[in-house]
């Protein structure tokens, strides 16, 4: 009997090397005895015995069963990584069998790959990011806690990444902890306890919830079934729970009851685009990029948002200004930079000479993305695909302008103009080789020196701002010269 130890980060891969060789010289799966001890698998305890090697055989298995066994081994199922290595030996003589689902060690295996599924889903959708940001921090900071029922950590990491790009994060479950910096992520096998991890950002989650949550639309069954009751330990929306449910009934005779209430002001801009007579379609140029935009559903930030914002400014511009994306003013009148961050930059760009009139001022991203929280509109940012989906449009507006250089503000502009997400604070001042070939000057978003709270940071932070905006103005007029 041989014991194969198999670490805790890395355990497929650890698994896959061993099954591997074993299968290659047929080691009866009796034989085996997985365990999870943490430590890696050893030459001597873990591999079969090189010694008395007989000729190997062929390890071949349908692709299918890769991501299946990755699945099982992440199971904490006692039998699960001796289920899979069966089914390696088993598919090896017969690979019809991994559609087999009247097998039953396959019928097995697809209800642990079933339940690791549910488990990836559940830790999606009630992951509860507490943001801890340091007053300055060019990047925003969260922490949750998660507690998995199986070992899906590396499993579900690419998930978070994927759509947490833009923040710097840290998931803690009570053996992982999942850290996302500057674009990388790590994992670490430590144990660790439910941090404290209670803030204002709780109060939050019970706002958006008491929000979101529709009395007339109650179905308690399909609800526990969708949020389980082993989950509202760590969500904060979950103490509400009782007292909706309870209350539910009446607040329905409420709204029954209550008169309608006045749309707000946007849902005036919303009728008047849709009554609006059906232009004809300009020619060429960025009037007809303008025009395509308007009818943009590239993706669903399009649906909430009062309208696309365009950029806007002369084709011949030599300068271009890239945001990040529309904030609430901005999304209302249709234009970019028209709110307070708009105005702080024009301040800031007056104070160099830069007119905005002469140059092309537009947003990585053309829709508001948000929240709803009471009668605000909570400004969220983009997230990577979002701003991958929206270099569409980016991507023509550069093509058409041809700008000698291109400022970009924050890490968002830096991100789609670049393609690197890394944090701007080392970035800021420098110039860029941009994903169009146009240099890429690196700034601080005004809207982030409005939020800095520190009087002296924000005062650098503005010199710098200017700072940069004089050397573009430099760079620019030196390249009239040149041509
Ligand atoms: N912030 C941006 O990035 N763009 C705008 O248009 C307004 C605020």
């Amino acid at each position: 009997m041989q014991v194969v130890h198999l670490p805790r980060l890395g355990t497929f891969a650890a698994w896959r090397e061993v099954a591997r060789a074993h299968a290659e010289q047929s080691t009866a799966p009796s034989s085996l005895v997985w365990q999870l001890s943490g430590e890696a698998p050893s030459l001597f305890d873990a591999f079969p015995d090189r010694g008395f090697l007989g000729s190997k055989r062929k390890v071949v298995v349908p692709k299918a069963f890769l991501p299946l066994a990755k699945q099982i081994c992440a199971h904490r199922s006692p039998g699960a990584f001796d289920l899979a290595y069966r089914l390696l030996l088993s598919l090896c003589e017969q690979p019809s069998l991994i559609t087999n689902r009247a097998n039953p060690e396959m019928a097995k295996a697809e209800r642990l790959a079933k339940n690791i599924r549910r488990d990836m889903h559940k830790m999606k959708a009630f992951v509860r990011f507490r943001d801890v940001t340091p007053a300055g921090a060019a990047r925003r900071q969260f922490v949750s806690w998660f507690e998995p029922d199986h070992r899906i950590e590396e499993l579900i990491g690419g998930f978070f990444t994927r759509r947490f790009g833009d923040m710097d994060w840290i998931i803690i479950t009570p053996e992982v902890t999942m850290r996302f910096q500057a674009g990388e992520i790590s994992y670490e096998a430590v144990k660790s306890a439910k941090p404290d991890l209670s803030d204002e950002t709780e109060a939050l989650w019970r706002t958006y919830y008491a929000n979101i949550f529709n009395p007339a639309r109650l179905k308690i069954k399909a609800m526990q079934s969708e949020m389980p009751k082993k989950y509202w330990k760590n969500l904060p929306e979950a103490s509400l729970i009782p007292d909706l449910i309870a209350h539910a009934e009446e607040q329905v005779a409420q709204m029954r009851a209550s008169a309608p209430t006045l749309p707000p002001v946007r849902a005036g801009r919303v009728l008047e685009r849709l009554h609006a007579p059906i232009a004809k379609k300009p020619d060429g140029g960025l009037e007809e990029l303008k025009f395509e935009l308007r009818g943009c559903q590239r993706c669903p930030l399009a649906g909430p948002a009062t309208q696309t914002v365009p950029g806007e400014g002369p084709t011949e511009a030599q300068l271009m200004i890239v945001g990040e994306q529309p904030g609430d003013h901005e999304d209302i009148a249709g234009r970019p930079f028209v709110g307070p961050a708009g105005q702080m930059f024009d301040q800031v760009a007056g104070r160099v000479g830069l007119d905005r009139r002469e140059v092309y001022v537009t947003n990585a991203v053309k829709h508001f993305k948000f929240q709803v929280r009471g009668k605000r509109r909570i400004h969220q940012s983009p997230n990577g695909g979002e701003v991958r989906h929206c270099r569409w449009w980016l991507q023509k507006e550069i093509a058409l302008v041809q700008p000698s250089l291109i400022v970009a503000l924050g890490a968002t502009a830096a991100q789609a103009l670049t393609g690197d997400g890394k944090a701007i604070t080392q970035r800021r001042g420098r110039i860029e080789k941009g994903l169009d070939d146009v240099p890429v000057l690196i700034t601080w978003h005004p809207a982030a020196l409005l939020r800095q709270a520190d009087p002296n940071k924000k005062r650098e932070q503005v010199k710098t701002l200017e700072e940069d905006l004089a050397r573009a103005c430099k760079f620019i007029s030196e390249r009239r010269q040149i041509a």
